[in-house]
Parts: C-alpha cells; structure tokens; sequence
C-alpha cells in the first residue's frame, strides 16, 4: 500500500476530505476509541504550539494510541543527521509523523524518505490540518455551505493559502481582503487559482474591506506578523482597515460567523468584542482540531 501523507490540503482529493470530515463529526460525538491502539505517533515541533500539539497529543491517546513529542532541538536532525536519514530512522519506531517547522520543503523532504504518514502541522507556507478544521467549523453553522463565502481579513500568510485551498476544493467561496504588500506570494496564488478553477469554485482578492465582507457568511482573521516574523509598522498601518470588528461584522450577512485560527491579538487583527461576541466560532474552532486531526490520523494510518 502507498503511505498517504498530508503536506498540504490538495493531498487528499475531495471525496476524502468528505470523508475525513463526517468521521470528525462521529468522533466528536463519540471520542473514545481503539483505531490507533498499539501506534505511535512522532509530533516533530520547532515552532511553540498550544492547540496543534495539545489537539495531535490527547487525539492520539483518545485513540489508544502513544503520542511522541520531540521538540526539534532535542533532535539530530538538520544538526548532525539529514531530514532524509531522520525521516528513516522514524518509520522504523513509529507509525506516523506530525511536523511543525519552517519550511514547506523540510515536510516534503521527510515525507519523500518517511515510510509512514507524514502530516503537515504548520509550515510558512501552509496550514492545512487548520483549514480542513476550518471548513468542519463552517459545516456545523451552516449545513448548506456550498456556494457561501468566507472573507479572509489581513495577511496573506500560510493559514489563508490553506483555507482558500480546502474551501475551493469542499465548494466554499473564498475573498482575500489583504491590502497590497500582504498578498499571498505569486506560486501559491496561483496553486490557489487552478485547485478552484478544477473544481468550479469561486477565489479572489478585494482589496476594500467592506465590499469584501458585504454577502459573507464567516469572516475570518489571523495575526499579522506570523511566528519568526519581525513587525513592521508600515505593514500594521496598511491592515488597520482590516481588522474584523463590529463594524466590518454588520456589512456581513446577519448570520455570518467570527472565525480566528489562534493565538489572537486582542484589539489588532479582531477585537475583543466581536471575538467574544454570539456570533464568534473561534473555540470552537479550537476544539475542533482534536476531532478532524483525529479523523485524519486514522485515515492516513489505517486507510479507516
Ligand atoms: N492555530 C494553531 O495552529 O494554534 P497553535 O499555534 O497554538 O498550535
């Protein structure tokens, strides 16, 4: 059998994301369970990490499974050793490996030499495991969700590369409102453009946030410097005008959604208000992340 690997959203075709997603919804009715008993899971991590190593840690345990947490300094690997030589050295203890780092192409590299799954949990580019969380969030608000749109407010970072790509691919609409000097970089854009134009979904970039909100169902946000990058002034005024607030959140449909990845910055990319208003999905967005990694794992080991 080929060993599956989730680097990216697009390595899963649509039906299997379907998959993945209604097994996430019988998990998180009933979590406990035995598919990874006896399996252990490597959780590779070289960036800090609240819910995506918590999520992967009690998923693996909920599934009778043993996670391995190694931060990456304790590690050989890129020090004394290749991804290449840590990538087989791995598959041979463990039976998946979860990787956080900087690079898209250190996750490519351990999942070209990994003889067991390797699943992307952030990289500069992308974030998938967030955004197929993303699209499960939306599914429990709206039942009906093709053809709705989500409006992505700030930078145009790995977060919103990953979400513009599950949504074109699960028939959600997604509007990047970034202001020029935050697009997402020119390769994935148009990664972004051909998976929705393969599968007859709408992407595209409004650079007036209030025109990009008007007929959204969710509005969605992240930092705006992300992780290892230095703030720079000129960058947070140009995204003054896009922080999701009150005011952006009436030009949206009356019930459109708050949704926010996590960790926030209160009071600059959302405000507080709205991200503690009724209208906000952002916890339960980090709780879904146990529920849809644990499905994906499953899958990507057992094929069940
Ligand atoms: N959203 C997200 O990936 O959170 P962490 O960085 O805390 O894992």
């Amino acid at each position: 059998m080929n060993v599956r690997h989730f680097r990216k959203v697009a390595d899963l075709d649509a039906r299997e994301i379907r998959y993945v997603l209604d097994e996430a919804a019988r998990l998180k009715r009933q979590p406990h369970g035995d598919v990874l008993d006896g399996k252990t899971v490597a959780l590779i991590f070289s960036k800090p990490s609240t819910r995506t190593r918590v999520s992967f840690s009690v998923g693996v345990y909920q599934l009778g499974g043993m996670p391995l947490f190694l931060g990456e300094q304790e590690l050989q690997m890129r020090k004394s050793e290749s991804i290449e030589d840590t990538a087989r050295v791995l598959s041979r203890y463990v039976d998946a490996i979860v990787i956080r780092t900087f690079a898209q192409a250190d996750v490519d590299d351990l999942a070209a030499n990994a003889g067991v799954p390797v699943i992307n949990a952030l990289t500069d580019d992308r974030h998938p495991c967030q955004a197929l969380t993303d699209i499960f969030t939306l599914e429990e608000r709206f039942p009906d969700v093709r053809g709705r749109t989500v409006t992505y407010l700030g930078d145009g970072n790995n977060v919103a590369v990953s979400l513009a790509i599950a949504g074109a691919m699960t028939g959600v609409q997604v509007c990047l409102s970034v202001p020029e000097g935050c697009d997402v970089p020119a390769r994935l854009w148009d990664e972004i453009v051909s998976v929705a134009k393969q599968h007859g979904t709408r992407v595209w970039v409004e650079r007036d946030p209030a025109l990009a909100v008007a007929g959204a169902s969710a509005l969605y946000t992240d930092v705006w410097f992300s992780m290892g990058q230095v703030p720079d002034e000129s960058k947070r005024r140009a995204l003054q005008a896009y922080r999701v607030d009150a005011t952006l959140l009436a030009r949206a449909l009356p019930e459109a959604v708050v949704m926010h990845c996590l960790p926030a910055h209160r009071g600059e990319e959302i405000t507080s208000e709205v991200m503690d208003g009724p209208r906000s999905v952002v916890f339960d967005q980090a709780e879904n992340r146990l529920h849809v990694q644990k499905a994906l794992l499953a899958y990507l080991i057992r094929g069940s």
